[in-house]
């Protein structure tokens, strides 16, 4: 057995060589992916790149090979000049490609890839088109990125493993909301058991990882990645929500919040309009009243606000409003500005400002015998509303996105009552429930058309490509490349003072802007 010792030692020493090449490997890789996502090199400086004919040098981001081709390095359907599927796979097809304007080439290898990216040159010698930058990058720079395309398509997003897809939400386990928190925890639950009971989606279980506050998500989310988030709780804290999803890349799936945000970020799809749009619906009533075209019209905005404004302006131009003045918010408490829209025959009033202010409006138009109708978007000054005076029945409007009551009829909002009773889930917060429900369904629809391959990109393209579809016990949602707001409209209720509300729409739906 003397000849066993060496042959023992040769093998830990070709082991640790293998170990330590797979460790230098991952490091290539993990380089290739800075390149390809983030258009940074080892160190973490930009990378650079010329530009077109006239040879603009850009750098960074800009010309991060995923921007153009995809994170999942499968091309982009849509354009002109379209940049082509990436993956050391396709590049290597024995057969070749025909690309734009019938340029032809064989498979790519190592050495022609290199030149593609540094000098636009293809395998059979052709020059590449303008709208693919050429690259200066080291020999070691190009050969972690040659690395990456050849694992491209076996790495998974975060959150995907082969056999379970992990999504997150954050929902309140104390305070005033907790009570939502606690319903919608509960929906959650029940509708991923229901769907792992049937095989989960594409062979994946779905799993749920739920935090309760942004700290704990920072905290939690980093050490267990997630896919997307689904029915968080962001109320009040829309800015920090958005920000939370920027930084990490993540879709958030109908965050349960009272307005869409100012800023609205193109990964969050959420199922409610916001004011803005509620402004919209209240101009679609009003113009069915008879009041846009022959009445001047003024509406009161938060003056940071410029999102209502904006829509306003943009609606008011589609129907051809008699005539539209848009005023800050606090001049509704200015005697003088009252006084003169008055004067001015306004007939209708759009207000999208505080309780306060519009107490102080009513309060004057009143003295001046002045009696406008009133919109106002959202329920944030519906109590100066019953506290009008009886002669402004008839004139007060609230839009809201959803009613309190629930949807019924739909196969999906049959399926969501079925789930809920068959759960026993208390039947006090239906509302939450119902959202919840929704959020899910949207996240799981998406899923399931994006395909085992599913990566984030595909992911929001699927969610994109949702139109009238049936969620749950709401309206129909649809997205699209720039739309954001998948219910998109609302319900006109009338505020009669001192007594209540009155439904006076069935849903008004809105076109995109
Ligand atoms: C600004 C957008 C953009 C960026 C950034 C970009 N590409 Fe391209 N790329 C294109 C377009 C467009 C084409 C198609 C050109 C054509 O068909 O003539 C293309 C083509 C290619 C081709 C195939 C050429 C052929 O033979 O048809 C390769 C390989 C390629 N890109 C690799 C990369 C890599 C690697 C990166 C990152 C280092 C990158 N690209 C970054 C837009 C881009």
């Amino acid at each position: 057995m003397r000849a066993g010792r060496p042959l023992v030692w040769l093998a830990l020493v070709l082991s640790a060589l293998a170990a330590a090449g797979a460790r230098a490997q991952d490091d290539a890789i993990d380089v290739g992916r800075r390149i390809f996502l983030e258009g940074r090199n080892a160190s973490g400086e930009p990378i650079r790149a010329l530009f077109g004919q006239q040879s603009t040098p850009i750098a960074g981001a800009a010309v991060a090979c995923g921007n153009c081709h995809g994170a999942d390095g499968r091309g982009r359907p849509e354009g002109g000049v379209v940049p082509p599927d990436i993956t050391w796979e396709d590049l290597t097809k024995p057969y070749g490609h025909v690309r734009a304007a019938g340029r032809r080439h064989g498979p790519y290898d190592e050495r022609s890839f290199a030149r593609a990216i540094t000098e636009s040159i293809d395998p059979a010698g052709q020059r590449i088109d303008g709208a693919m930058p050429r690259f200066s990058l080291s020999v070691s720079e190009i050969e972690a990125l040659t690395q990456y395309l050849k694992r491209l398509s076996q790495l998974h997003d975060p959150g995907v493993a082969d056999s379970a897809l992990v999504l997150g939400t954050i929902l309140p386990d104390r305070g005033p909301a907790v009570e939502v928190g606690t319903a919608m925890r509960a929906m959650l639950h029940a509708y991923i058991g229901d769907i792992n009971e049937r095989g989960g989606v594409h062979g994946r279980r779905v799993e749920l990882e739920v935090v309760p506050d942004f700290e704990t998500a920072a905290e939690r989310f980093t050490r267990r990645p997630v896919f997307a988030l689904v029915s968080p709780y962001g109320v009040g804290r829309e800015p920090e929500l958005a920000r939370f999803a920027q930084e990490r890349r993540l879709d958030v799936i109908a965050p349960f919040t009272l307005s869409v945000g100012r800023e609205p970020s193109l990964q969050t799809f959420y199922l409610y309009a916001g004011v803005a749009d509620l402004a919209r619906v209240l101009l679609d009533y009003a113009g069915r009243q008879g009041d846009l075209k022959a009445q001047r019209l003024a509406a009161f905005v938060d003056e940071p606000d410029a999102g209502v404004a904006d829509a306003l302006q943009a609606e008011c131009k589609r129907r051809r409003c008699a005539g539209l003045e848009v005023l800050p918010a606090r001049s509704a408490a200015e005697p003088g500005a009252v006084a003169r829209l008055a004067h001015s025959s306004v007939g209708a009033v759009i207000f999208a400002g505080s309780d306060r202010e519009l107490a102080a409006l009513i309060g004057m138009a009143d003295r001046l015998g002045w009696r406008p109708a009133i919109y106002a978007p959202g329920a944030a000054a519906a109590r100066a509303m019953f506290a009008a005076p009886a002669a402004f029945k008839d004139l007060l409007y609230v839009a809201f996105p959803t009613r309190g009551d629930l949807q019924s009829g739909s196969p999906a909002a049959q399926a969501f009552e079925k789930l809920r009773q068959g759960r026993g889930l208390d039947a006090s917060h239906a509302a939450a429930q119902g959202f919840a429900y929704a959020a899910m369904s949207i996240t799981l629809e998406a899923l399931r058309r994006a395909g085992r391959d599913v990566s984030r990109e595909r992911f929001a393209h699927a969610v994109e490509g949702l139109y009238r579809f049936d969620a749950g016990p709401t309206p129909p949602v649809s997205y699209g490349p720039g739309r954001r707001v998948g219910a998109l409209g609302g319900y006109v209720v009338a505020v009669d003072p001192q007594r209540g509300f009155r439904p006076v729409s069935d849903w008004i739906g809105l076109e995109p802007l």
